[in-house]
């Protein structure tokens, strides 16, 4: 099963394939119809020997730039490393970046087709199920800073993005929950059929759900090209997520922490009668079945919100959340209270 979607970007209106073996037979022949100088793969060293030197061959001009494994490499040290790469292999103004890997070598690699030469051609080509369903759509690319995530980027439209679907077959089975994740924060703010779906069959076809889950971020991101409006929907479940992920210094999965984000989220939607009762515990339940966390141990709710205080997105420091007033009706909330979000917390904590 293949789908051909397309985004309205900042500059260009881009094809978005969704296809098993896309990057064999889609991918190489789009880049040697760009008759580009050198077209370089970047990615990590795990997916490098699956994907990424078999993709290098197919490629006229291609090279291949590999950097380590894990979020703790989506740093500017790194950054500095993909210049050297991508000088090292004779990339000009007129080469094109292909970002083969998950979400962590696309902001970067994105980052780097973004900023190196004042920018030069890009190709997304996302192998995790959340790259997929999420973070290659949309223009976002950058680095964490040690003071937070993803704290300078920039906005890049590639030219296309390959999603290749059979490369799943290889992604790890937690690496698959967490983008499931991703897949349920979409069916819930925009697409409610996806979501009863999902509670009825489980992750099944998983073709169906990413064209569904693809389709709710594509949507926002149209409506919303430089955020600052409906796109911010899509944080829900972050602000709780990021600031788990920071406390706990990212042992927590991003994936895994927008689900438990998630579960407060809509919790916090209930105590502030925005929703019905019910949908709390429907969210929880839905994440649950798909074997992703919904409680937490080994922090303090004062610690999780000592970190969510930092968010880049509490402009002024009012407390901002994006809540539920029911599937398919996100809202944004400012200015919410300290003790309606602690006691929420300690809500979900196992350990107390
Ligand atoms: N730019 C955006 O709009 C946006 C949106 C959401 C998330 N993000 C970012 O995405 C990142 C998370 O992405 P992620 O969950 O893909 O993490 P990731 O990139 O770390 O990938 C998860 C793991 O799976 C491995 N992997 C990926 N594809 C594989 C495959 N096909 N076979 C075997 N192993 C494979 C990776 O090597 C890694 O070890 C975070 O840095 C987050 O900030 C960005
Ligand atoms: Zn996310």
């Amino acid at each position: 099963m293949a789908a051909h979607l397309s985004i309205e970007g900042l500059e260009h209106t881009y094809p978005v394939m969704i296809a098993p073996e896309a990057l064999i037979a889609g991918l190489p022949e789009f880049v040697a119809k760009g008759k580009f100088s050198r077209a370089i793969v970047i990615t990590n060293e795990t997916i490098a020997p699956l994907y990424g030197q078999a993709l290098a061959e197919r490629l006229p001009d291609g090279g291949l730039i590999t950097v380590p494994d894990g979020e703790q490499y989506k740093t500017l040290d790194t950054m500095r490393t993909l210049y050297d790469g991508l000088l090292a292999n004779g990339a000009d103004r007129g080469s094109v970046v292909i970002a083969l890997g998950g979400g962590v070598v696309g902001d970067m690699a994105g980052f780097a087709a973004a900023s190196f030469m004042r920018g030069i051609a890009l190709v997304q080509a996302p192998t995790s199920l959340l790259a997929i369903v999420d973070s290659s759509l949309g223009g976002k690319v950058g680095v964490d800073l040690p003071q937070g995530k993803n704290l300078v980027g920039a906005f890049k439209d590639p030219l296309a993005v390959f999603a290749d679907t059979s490369t799943l077959a290889t992604l790890p089975e937690v690496e698959f929950r967490c983008g499931l994740a991703e897949a349920v924060k979409s069916a819930l703010i925009g697409d409610p059929e996806l979501l009863e779906h999902i509670e009825a069959n489980g992750p099944q076809p998983v073709e169906w759900i990413i064209e569904r889950a693809a389709s709710v971020k594509i949507d926002l991101v149209q409506r919303d090209r430089l955020e600052g409006g409906p796109r911010a929907f899509l944080n829900l479940g972050h602000t709780f997520g990021h600031a788990v992920e920071q406390a706990s210094h990212y042992a927590w999965r991003h994936g895994e922490a927008v689900a438990l984000g998630t579960v407060a989220a809509a919790r916090l939607s209930e105590t502030l009668d925005l929703c019905g009762p019910g949908l709390a515990e429907r969210v929880e339940n839905v994440f649950r079945m798909l074997g992703l966390p919904v409680r937490y141990s080994g922090l303090t709710p004062e610690q999780i919100w000592g970190a969510m205080s930092h968010d880049k997105k509490w402009h002024g420091g009012a407390a901002t959340f994006v809540l539920l007033e029911d599937v398919g009706s996100p809202v944004v909330r400012r200015g919410v209270a300290q003790t309606d979000v602690i006691d929420v917390l300690a809500g979900l904590r196992e350990d107390t």
